[in-house]
C-alpha cells in the first residue's frame, strides 16, 4: 500500500493540475460555443414578440419610410433606410413552420392550365381604361372588398378617367364559392379560376390578372397589382404618378423596390425557397407585391416570359424575374414615401400624398378614406 501511495501522490497533485487546465480549456470551448446560441435566444425573443403583435413597432424601426414619416434629406440619409430595411427583409418571418403545409407549386412548371370559373369579358369593350386594379383577395375577405369598393376602389374616382377594379379570387369549398358568385352577379369585380386558393398559389392569381388584361383589355394604360389589406390613394396614383408620364412611351414598372434580397434558406420560415427551386443567391430587384404599377404594354411581356420562367411562389419575385428574362429594368418611384409595405400612422395630409399603405382593416379603409376627402384640401399642395 505504502509503495502504492508514494508512487501515487507526486503524479495525482500534478493529474488534479492537468484536470483543472483541461477543464478551464473546455469551459472556454464551451463559453464561445455558446455565443452564437445566445444570439440565437435573443432571435427568438424577437420571434415571441412579433407573436405577440409588437411586431408592428419592431417592423415600423426597419421599414421605410419609418415613424414620423421623415422624408429623407440626404443621398446618405436615402441610402441608409435602403440598409436599415434589409434587416426586416431578412428577418421577416412569421407564424412558425409553413414548409410541411403545401408542396411546392414549383413542380408545377406550366401556370397556364386553368380556366375561368368567374369572367367579365366586357368591362373593357366600350372603352379602354386609363388603370386597371387587380387586387388579390380571398373569399373570406368581403367586408374588405366591400370597403373598397366604397373608397379608394371607387371607379368614378376621378372623373373623366376610366378605372376599372378587378378581385382576383381562386378556389375554395363549394358553398363558399355560391356566396362568392352572388357576390360576382351583383358587381361584377370579381374574376375567378380553378385553382387551389392558398399562399403558394398567389403567383397563379396575379397571372390571372394579366392574362386577364391581355385577352380583355389590351389597351389599358396602366395596371396595378394590390391587396386587399392595402390603402391606395388612387386619386395621387393616377393625377400625380401616372398621368404626368402620359403617354407611356416606354416601359415602366414602379413600386416599394426591394434590392439585393436573399432567398431565405431556413425552413421555417414563411418566404422559405429551397436552392433546388431557386438556385442564385440573390433575388433580382423587384416590387413588393403590396402594391405595384405597370404600364399596360407590359402585360404581354410578363405573360411571355412566363411561359420560359420557373415558377416561384413568391409572385413580386415571380414577376421581376419575368421582366429580367425580357431585359426590363424596374424603375425607383419619384420619391421613397409614396409606396409603403407598412402601415403609415395616419393623417389626411400623410395620406394625401402617398400611393400605399399596408395592413388596413375593412373599418380602417373607410375611416381613412372619408377623412381624407374631408380634410385633403387643407393639405399643402
Ligand atoms: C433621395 O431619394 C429620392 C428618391 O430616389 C430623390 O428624389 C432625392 O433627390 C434623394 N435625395 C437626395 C438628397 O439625394
Ligand atoms: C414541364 O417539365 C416537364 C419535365 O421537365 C417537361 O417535360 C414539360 O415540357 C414542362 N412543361 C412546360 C410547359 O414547360
Ligand atoms: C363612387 O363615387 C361616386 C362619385 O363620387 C359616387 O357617386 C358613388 O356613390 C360612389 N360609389 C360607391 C359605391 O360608394
Ligand atoms: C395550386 O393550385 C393547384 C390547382 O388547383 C393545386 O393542385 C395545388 O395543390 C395548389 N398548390 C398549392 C401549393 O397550394
Ligand atoms: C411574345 O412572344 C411571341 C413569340 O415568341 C412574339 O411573337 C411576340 O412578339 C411576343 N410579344 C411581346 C409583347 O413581346
Amino acid at each position: 500500500m505504502t509503495h502504492y501511495r508514494r508512487f501515487f501522490t507526486v503524479p495525482w497533485k500534478r493529474s488534479k493540475m492537468c484536470i483543472f487546465l483541461i477543464g478551464s480549456i473546455c469551459f472556454v470551448g464551451i463559453y464561445f460555443i455558446f455565443i452564437p446560441v445566445t444570439f440565437n435566444y435573443f432571435a427568438l425573443i424577437a420571434k415571441i414578440k412579433v407573436k405577440e403583435n409588437i411586431a408592428l413597432n419592431v417592423m415600423e424601426r426597419f421599414a421605410f419610410p419609418i415613424k414620423g414619416y421623415d422624408k429623407p434629406q440626404t443621398a446618405k440619409e436615402n441610402r441608409s433606410n435602403i440598409f436599415r430595411f434589409k434587416p426586416f427583409l431578412l428577418n421577416r418571418k412569421v407564424e412558425g413552420p409553413t414548409a410541411n403545409v403545401a408542396p411546392f407549386a414549383s413542380e408545377l412548371n406550366d401556370t397556364q392550365p386553368f380556366r375561368f370559373l368567374i369572367n367579365e369579358r366586357d368591362l373593357c369593350k366600350d372603352s379602354t381604361p386609363f388603370l386597371v386594379l387587380l387586387i388579390a383577395t380571398k373569399a373570406d375577405e368581403k367586408p374588405l372588398r366591400e370597403a373598397i369598393r366604397k373608397t379608394w376602389g371607387n371607379e368614378s374616382v376621378i372623373p373623366g378617367t376610366k378605372v376599372i377594379r378587378l378581385f382576383m379570387l381562386g378556389v375554395n369549398d363549394k358553398e363558399r364559392n355560391e356566396a362568392i358568385l352572388k357576390e360576382s352577379n351583383q358587381y361584377h369585380d370579381i374574376i375567378q379560376q380553378n385553382f387551389l386558393d392558398t399562399y403558394k398559389n398567389l403567383t397563379l392569381k396575379t397571372i390571372m390578372g394579366l392574362k386577364w388584361v391581355a385577352t380583355y383589355c389590351a389597351g389599358a394604360n396602366f395596371v396595378m397589382k394590390t391587396d386587399t389589406d392595402v390603402f391606395v390613394n388612387t386619386e395621387y396614383l393616377i393625377q400625380s404618378l401616372l398621368r404626368p408620364l402620359t403617354p407611356p412611351s416606354s416601359y415602366y414598372f414602379t413600386g416599394f423596390l426591394m434590392r439585393n434580397a436573399k432567398p431565405h434558406r431556413h425552413i421555417e420560415s414563411k418566404w422559405y425557397v429551397p436552392k433546388e427551386v431557386y438556385s442564385s443567391e440573390r433575388y433580382p430587384d423587384f416590387c413588393s407585391g403590396t402594391g405595384y404599377v405597370f404600364s399596360g404594354n407590359l402585360v404581354a411581356k410578363i405573360i411571355n416570359a412566363s411561359l420560359k420562367v420557373k415558377f416561384l411562389y413568391l409572385e413580386d419575385v415571380y414577376v421581376a424575374l419575368c421582366l429580367e428574362q425580357e431585359g426590363i429594368n424596374m424603375v425607383p418611384p419619384p420619391n421613397n414615401y409614396l409606396f409603403n409595405i407598412h402601415k403609415v400612422p395616419f393623417s389626411p395630409c400623410t395620406y394625401n400624398s402617398l400611393i400605399t399603405s399596408h395592413g388596413i382593416q375593412s373599418h380602417e379603409q373607410i375611416i381613412y378614406w372619408e377623412e381624407l376627402q374631408k380634410n385633403k384640401h387643407m393639405c399643402a399642395k
